[in-house]
């Protein structure tokens, strides 16, 4: 970007994890486009302002615009690489698509904090979308899946989250935007629990207790760590930013799991690493215990991109 000042990120996309997060789904009435916008840049400027307010509760959060939605509300200019989200199948494993026109994603570690911003945003769009979807996550033990993993250990840190998730100067309108998939997965715990801890561990490559990394050799190319590890032609790790939490209740639980980064082709090539796998067939065995019932793609533009729309 040269001496140009660097667009405002929206804060919730390489923030650190929390206790506690909402995740809201809408779609727009049809035709109201020219009074959502500035919704929208409201709503976005309102959370920026609470990360500010609630800064001792860790507040943070963004809205993202859907990739089929993108067009009719921004007609003038496109996100580079901005695709629908990329449904596959093969077998029993299922990645669907479910596509949402906006998602407001708001983390904090105080849960009455939460439900009231929650409320508050939802009275901002009243008239304008229709809430379709509503998922609450949580922390779960010291940051682990409700499979019993630690969820999150090889995720980029400090500085690298930025330059992991965000778009850089190839695309100067977008710049300081993410590219972002969401995917809520239900977990089949009772047949999970029924596997011995070393089958456990071999699903993921990791030990459970300690959260420790198999040898590359002693990992089972059927592992979910194998087949999400992958590289370039050059050689260099294929990264994206990991921002899941677990979510759900007695009767439906498992993992909202949400990839951020510059780039969609990331979380295409290990998706389609988990439910194909390799040349020989080795896919994903950890996709034996759970099922996505969703699958959406967003960008989320930087703070400055949505408030020029904000008369
Ligand atoms: C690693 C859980 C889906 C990408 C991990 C780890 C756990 C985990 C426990 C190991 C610890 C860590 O480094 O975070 C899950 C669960 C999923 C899920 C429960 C769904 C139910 C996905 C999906 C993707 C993905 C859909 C991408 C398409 C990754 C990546 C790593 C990882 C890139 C780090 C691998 C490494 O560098 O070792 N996941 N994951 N995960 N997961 Fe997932």
């Amino acid at each position: 970007m040269g001496s140009q000042v660097m667009p405002r990120e929206q804060l919730g996309i390489c923030a650190e994890g929390n206790l506690h997060s909402v995740y809201l789904m809408f779609n727009a009435i049809d035709g109201v486009e020219a009074q959502l916008r500035p919704s929208i840049a409201n709503v976005a400027q309102y959370i920026y302002e609470l990360t500010d307010q609630y800064a001792d509760s860790a507040f943070n959060g963004f809205v993202g615009i859907g990739a089929n939605f993108w067009d009719t509300f921004y007609p003038d200019s496109r996100p580079a690489l901005l695709k629908p989200f990329p449904a596959m199948n093969e077998g029993n494993r299922d990645a669907p698509a479910m596509e949402y026109d906006i998602f407001v994603h708001i983390r904090c570690d105080r849960y009455d904090i939460l439900h009231l911003v929650a409320n508050e945003i939802n009275q901002m769009f009243e008239d304008l979308v229709e809430l379709v979807d509503e998922e609450r996550g949580f922390r779960f033990m010291d940051n682990r899946d409700l499979t019993g993993f630690v969820d999150g250990t090889e995720n980029p840190k400090g500085r690298h989250r930025q330059q992991v998730a965000l778009v850089g100067s190839e695309d100067p309108e977008f710049t300081s935007g993410s590219y972002v998939h969401v995917q809520k997965y239900k977990h089949n715990l009772s047949k999970w629990h029924r596997l011995p801890l070393k089958k456990q561990e071999d699903i993921y490559g990791r030990t459970k207790v300690d959260d420790i990394e198999y040898e590359s050799e002693d990992k089972p190319l059927t592992s979910h760590t194998k087949r999400v590890n992958l590289k370039d032609e050059q050689g260099n790790s294929l990264e994206i930013l990991r921002q899941s939490m677990p979510y759900g209740s007695v009767k439906e639980q498992g993992l909202v799991f949400i990839s951020a980064c510059s780039t969609p082709e990331h979380f295409e090539k290990m998706l389609r690493s988990m439910v194909h796998g390799d040349a020989h067939g080795n896919h994903d065995h950890l996709m034996l215990f759970t099922k996505a019932l969703t699958g959406s793609s967003f960008f989320v533009p930087s703070l400055d991109f949505l408030t020029q729309f904000d008369d």
